[in-house]
Order: structure tokens, then sequence, then C-alpha cells
């Protein structure tokens, strides 16, 4: 059974209105795997502050190592503290996994800023799981690891910023300074994980950071983004008693590093228990990974009108929410699922969708009754998501 083995602790569970969260991802958190010594998302994490312990013996700066914060926080701290708007769609309940109205599973690190922050640490890393309700497939799972970094510069830094609107701040030399102290910091991050290497900065938007960045490095033939970042917003400072300070963040996905450096094609296998994964890693260093036997896959397709000829034509459909269903139904079992037809009929107004369900164990070899006996249960399920199967 695909949750059998982890205890689902019943405090994610609550019966709230708003609440969203699966058995499945209830599952998850907690695993802690950015805490495991000889795991490849924890060796990333120890090289990445190694790298900010070396720097603090160059600038006197040390970094504070934040790693066991509770995932659930507050909508206060994930999105009203970091000035991203009630209406912003990553807040929809379609993206975020809800444990009631006000408080969720955190969706990035940046959710633990102000708090450190407004306690007076001026230099901090943060690391944790973090959720976000997505497509699945091999690159992309609810629940992954980020690591937070942020930066207060001296008192000095914002002798002339007081008072300056917008437009005057991008152009300030104490905006200039952070934001060089910013790049440079990032770049040498680069170069320590992945020796010397390509990188680009492109312009970004985050609502807490002023101006924003993403940073891409030149990997495989194509540009990859592995960070977002920028200088921390002065309304954020202001929100967290810090307005005499100004500094900057950023945040990195450990799972997308570890995929290029260790050479792990699947993002399901972090989660793995299986020791032909375990036994390839060791604390301290970056190996290749050995794929070991792919077991065939098993596809299945469902089909199902997701509005009725009564309503006419109101479609409700939340395509996350069916993800979900089939994730709590099947487990890690599921290894994509495929929008392979949609239509809308002409006269009826009826909308019709058909996927494609992936299964496919790491593990062992799936029979078809088990596969079938999935299915059905995948299939009764979305009849209760208001779609009638066809
Ligand atoms: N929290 C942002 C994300 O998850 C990344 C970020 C962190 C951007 C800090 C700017 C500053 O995409």
């Amino acid at each position: 059974p695909p949750l059998g083995k982890y205890a689902v602790p019943s405090r994610y569970l609550q019966p709230h209105p708003s609440n969203n969260i699966t058995p499945h991802i209830a599952s998850l958190v907690g695993r802690d795997l950015h805490l495991r010594p000889s795991h490849p998302i924890g060796i990333i994490r120890s090289k990445i502050q190694e790298y900010f312990a070396s720097l603090s013996t160059d600038n006197n700066t040390t970094y504070t190592i934040f790693d066991a914060e509770d995932p659930i926080v507050t909508a206060q701290q994930c999105f009203d503290d970091l000035l991203i708007p009630p209406d912003h769609p990553g807040r929809a309940p379609s993206d975020t996994y809800y444990v009631t109205d006000t408080s969720l599973l955190r969706t990035h690190t940046s959710a633990h800023q102000s708090q450190h922050l407004r306690s007076g640490v001026d230099a901090f890393l943060c690391c944790g799981d973090v959720y976000r309700r997505d497509e699945i497939d091999a690159t992309h799972y609810p629940a992954f690891h980020q690591m937070e970094g942020v930066k207060l510069m001296g008192p000095e830094s914002m002798i002339g910023a007081d008072g300056l609107n917008d437009e005057q701040w991008l152009h300030s030399p104490e905006c200039q300074l952070i934001e060089a102290d910013l790049k440079a910091t990032l770049e040498g991050l680069m170069d320590h994980l992945f020796g010397p290497t390509e990188k680009r900065w492109n312009d970004d938007f985050f609502p807490f950071t002023q101006p924003s960045y993403e940073l891409e490095i030149y990997h495989n033939d194509e540009w990859m983004e592995v960070l977002g970042c920028g200088v921390i917003h002065e309304q954020v400072l202001h929100l967290s008693n810090r307005s005499d300070r100004r500094g900057w963040a950023f945040g990195l996905g450990l799972e997308r590093l570890a995929m290029i450096l260790f050479k792990i094609p699947d993002i399901r296998l972090f989660w793995t228990e299986d020791e032909r994964f375990h036994r390839q890693f060791t604390e301290g260093q970056i190996v290749e990974f050995q794929s070991y036997s792919k077991f065939p896959p098993v596809f299945k397709d469902i089909a199902f009108w997701t509005n009725d000829e009564r309503t006419t034509n109101q479609d409700d459909f939340v395509e996350n929410d069916f993800f979900d269903l089939v994730r709590s139904t099947a487990g890690d079992l599921v290894e994509k699922i495929e929008l392979i037809d949609s239509f809308t009929h002409p006269k009826t107004g009826r909308s019709s969708r058909c996927y494609r369900i992936s299964y496919r164990s790491m593990d062992r070899n799936l029979t078809n009754e088990e596969i079938d006996g999935l299915q059905f249960k995948v299939r009764d399920e979305t009849a209760t998501l208001g779609c009638e199967l066809r």
C-alpha cells in the first residue's frame, strides 16, 4: 500500500472546510530529507552551508542556520508579511495546501524571513520542505526542499536610502552595492557547487524584493533556472521592525540542483526507501547516480465530462484536484498524468477530458490486476469531483 509505512499526523488532516491536504501529502511532512547527512538533498544542503561558512572568515558575516521550523505556517507569514496580495494566484486553494483558512503548508522558505529578521538576526540560511499543488512528472513533485538566504548589510548600507521613491531606490548607490554583493555571493555559490560554470542574470518579479532577479546556469546545452533573489523590499523590513537596515534574500530549490549534480533522472527517487538508491550516497560526496533497472510502466486512460447539460456549461473542474485525487489513491506508483484529449461538444456544450495515467514502480514489477484495482478506485473517486465518467 502506498501510504502504509508512514504515520499520518492527524493535525494536517483537520476537518476544516478549507483543508485540502491529502493523506499522501501528510505522509511526506516530517520526512526531513534535508537533515539526512547521506541523502543527496542533505549532501547539497551541507555543501551550500559550507560555502557560506567559508565566507564568514573573509568578511565577518556569520550566517545563522535554521533547519527545523514547522512547515505549517500562517498565511500572514507565507504571504502577507511578504506583500503577496490576497488575490495572488499562488495563494489560491488550487495551488496551496491549506490546513485551515489561515494556516497552510509553506509554499516557500521565504515564509520564515520576517520572523528571523524581527528577532534581530542579520544573516541566516533557512532550509526546509515546501509544498505546492502541481502537475506530476519526472521533474515535478508536490513536496520539495528550499534553502533561503538572507543578509542585511551594515547600517551604513542605507545612509542615502531613506525617503527615495522606487525609481530613485533602484538607481541609488546603496541599492547597487547590495545588488553587487548578492550577485557575487551567489555566483561564488554556483562555482562552489558546479566548478566554474556559465551563468546569466534575468530580471524577475517577487512582491518582496525590489529589484528581483533569477539566476540561470548553462547545463546540458540549455539554460536552467536555479534560484530567485533580490534586494529585500523596504516594506518587508519595515513590517519586521528593521527599517534601519537594507539587505538581500534568495531562495533556491535543492532538488533541481541535486538532480543536476548527482544526475538523478526522476524527482520521485528522492523519496524512495530503496536501498539500491541510498547505498550509492555518502556524506560529503557528490557522485553520479547509477540507474538501477527500470520496471515497465502500465498505462490506463480515464475520460470524463467535467460539466453537465443542465447547469449549462458552468465548469468548476480544477485540474490539481484531479491530480491530488489520483495521487491519494495510487501514491508514488503514479509516474505521470497527461491530458491526451479534451473537447467541448458543439451541441450540448459539455466538456470532456481524457487523461493517460502512467503507473510505474521504481522497485518492482506491477501486475495488471493490481493496477486495474487502483484504476477502479481512481474512477470512483473522480465521480466525487462532480465529473461524469465516460
Ligand atoms: N521564495 C521565492 C520562490 O520560492 C524565491 C525568492 C526568495 C525570491 C527570496 C526572492 C527572495 O520562488
